[in-house]
Parts: structure tokens; C-alpha cells; sequence
């Protein structure tokens, strides 16, 4: 099962206190269930809960902490956005797209139960997370409650994390030039992550500037993360990654490492990691855990 290893001692125990909350927030939401529809929660309850570096709650909770926002809240909104990126996760497996058997470590969900359950156990993800932030218990102020919901739905949709997907597939058989490749990937990766950060000073009600700074950082460090995730795919060991290596090659796919090659993939990573950490400079020493955060994504395995 990937796990943030090669994290530094500090951030290695903050990611998994992070982790054990969220656990339990997840599976408070989606309680177990003796329904004669029990397969589409069983199914739910193992993608979210088969593990999962959980680096985007990480997030929340972390751009949460630094405007004093209540942890229960911060955990709600953590919960929500990993059911959207669980939902991507199973879709991008399915036989249509990636067409992958493993994921964390364990089947992926339409080898687990078929591939029916797992388009409806996606889809039943992306509106329960919607449901969760429309809750009075993610937050009291109802124009807080919009601004998160119109923002995760701006994030996840046509111009966000979808449309990146759909520019993933077409990238398999036209070739991309660097600007598309990088435009690809912040949607894909880059949106879901802005909102990771924007979610805490949607919460704390935080000014545009400090706003800003966290959304400018999440895209930086969502391109440092999708353009290490293709190095990964062709350097790293597949037990360790907990999926399948080799895929976007097998697949033809247009990323980093096809256009520039795998060193200067790496180097653009390192600079987008380090670009990202100068935009924290207006939290001082407060975004800590945020600029080691940013370089651990440059040394995962997983
Ligand atoms: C995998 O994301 C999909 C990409 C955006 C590259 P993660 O590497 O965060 O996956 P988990 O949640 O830890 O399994
Ligand atoms: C998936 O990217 C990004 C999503 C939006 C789900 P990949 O297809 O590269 O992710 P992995 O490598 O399967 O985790
Ligand atoms: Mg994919
Ligand atoms: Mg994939
Ligand atoms: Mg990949």
C-alpha cells in the first residue's frame, strides 16, 4: 500500500495523524449498510478506504490550520475532496480509460466487484462530496457553503479535472506540444489541488492575497506532482507505487517524460516545487508544512 514514505520525520507524522482523521471522518460518512444495494457502498467504502497517500486532505487541513479554521470542518471538506479524487481514481482505472488492474496496492475497483459497480460507486462519490459540503455542519455561513461547492465543481468538471482527463486520452494518439502537455496536467492535477488550498482560506475567510498565494503554490506544486507521477510510471518499482508501472508508455500517452525526456522531467519538477514554496513567503514561518510538503513530492516513491 503506498504510504508517504521518504517524507521527513516531521511531515511523515503530520501526514499520518492527517491520515487517521480523515479515515474516520470518510467512514463515518459512508457508514456501512445492509441495504439491498449494499454493493454500491461496499464498493465506495473500499476505494476510499483502501488507502491513499491522502496528500490533497493533507492539504485542506493544513491551509485550514493557518486562518484558525475548526478541525471538524476542515475535515469535512478534507473528506469530500478525497471522494471527488477517489471517484477520478476509479474512473481512470476502468478498461475505457488507463485500463489498470491495481490501485494502492490492492485490485482495482471494477477487478474487485465488475465495472458497472464501479462507474455507479464513482459517480455516487462525486455527488456524495457535493452533499457533504451543502451540509450546516461543514460550515454555518451558507455563502461559505456555495463558495466551496461552486469552487470543487469548477475544479473537478470540463475545466478541471475532467477536461484534463479527456485531454489524457486524446494525448494518446496526437501529439502535444510542451504548453498543451503542461496546460493537461494542471487541470488534471493542478485544480484539485488549487482547491486543496483555497479551502482553508474559503474557510477562515481569508483576503484575496492569501488566497492567492495558496491557489498560485497548489498549482505549482499540482504540475511538480502529476510531472513526478510520469517520471514514477517509468523509474519506479510498481509494489512500492502500489500500481502498475509503465503504463503511459504502453498507452502512447503525451506527458513530460515523452516530450523532454526523464531528466529534464525532473529538473522541471524541482523548479516547479521550488517556484511553488516562494509563494508562502507571505505566511512566514506558518508555511512550514506546506514548503516541506513541496519537497517531498519531489522524493516520493509512491
Ligand atoms: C494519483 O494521485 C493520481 C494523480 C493525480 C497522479 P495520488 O498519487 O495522490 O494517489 P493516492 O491518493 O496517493 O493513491
Ligand atoms: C490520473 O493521472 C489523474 C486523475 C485525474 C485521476 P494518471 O492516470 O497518471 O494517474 P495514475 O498514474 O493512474 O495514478
Ligand atoms: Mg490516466
Ligand atoms: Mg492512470
Ligand atoms: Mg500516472
Amino acid at each position: 500500500m503506498p504510504s508517504p514514505r521518504d517524507a521527513s520525520p516531521r511531515l511523515q507524522k503530520a501526514l499520518n495523524d492527517n491520515l487517521d482523521a480523515v479515515n474516520k471522518t470518510m467512514s463515518r460518512l459512508l457508514p456501512e449498510t445492509e441495504l439491498a444495494e449494499k454493493k454500491l457502498f461496499d464498493a465506495m467504502r473500499y476505494a476510499v478506504l483502501a488507502g491513499g497517500k491522502r496528500l490533497r486532505p493533507f492539504m485542506v487541513i493544513e491551509s485550514s490550520k493557518l486562518f484558525n479554521v475548526d478541525s471538524v470542518r476542515a475535515r469535512r471538506v478534507a473528506a469530500a475532496l478525497e471522494m471527488v479524487h477517489c471517484y477520478s481514481l476509479i474512473h481512470d482505472d476502468l478498461p475505457a480509460m488507463d485500463n489498470s488492474d491495481k490501485r494502492r496496492g490492492k485490485p482495482t475497483v471494477h477487478k474487485k466487484y465488475d465495472e458497472a459497480t464501479a462507474i455507479l460507486a464513482g459517480d455516487a462519490l462525486l455527488t456524495l462530496a457535493f452533499e457533504v459540503l451543502s451540509d450546516h455542519d461543514t460550515h454555518p455561513d451558507p455563502h461559505v457553503r456555495i463558495e466551496l461547492v461552486r469552487k470543487l465543481a469548477i475544479a473537478s468538471g470540463g475545466h478541471g479535472m475532467v477536461g484534463g482527463q479527456m485531454l489524457d486520452l486524446i494525448g494518446e494518439t496526437e501529439e502535444f506540444d510542451l504548453g498543451t502537455i503542461s496546460r493537461m496536467q494542471r487541470m488534471k492535477t493542478g485544480k484539485l489541488f488549487a482547491f486543496a488550498c483555497e479551502a482553508g482560506a474559503i474557510l477562515g475567510k481569508a483576503d484575496e492575497p492569501h488566497k492567492k498565494a495558496l491557489c498560485n503554490y497548489a498549482y505549482d506544486l499540482g504540475l511538480a506532482f502529476q510531472v513526478t507521477d510520469d517520471v514514477l510510471d517509468v523509474e519506479a518499482d510498481p509494489d512500492v507505487m502500489g500500481k502498475p508501472a509503465n503504463q503511459d508508455e504502453q498507452a502512447g500517452k503525451s506527458t513530460f517524460v515523452s516530450t523532454m525526456g526523464k531528466e529534464q522531467a525532473k529538473m522541471r519538477a524541482e523548479m516547479l516545487s521550488h517556484q511553488a514554496i516562494r509563494h508562502l513567503h507571505i505566511f512566514d514561518s506558518r508555511g512550514e508544512m506546506l514548503k516541506e510538503l513541496a519537497l517531498y513530492v519531489l522524493e516520493r516513491r509512491a
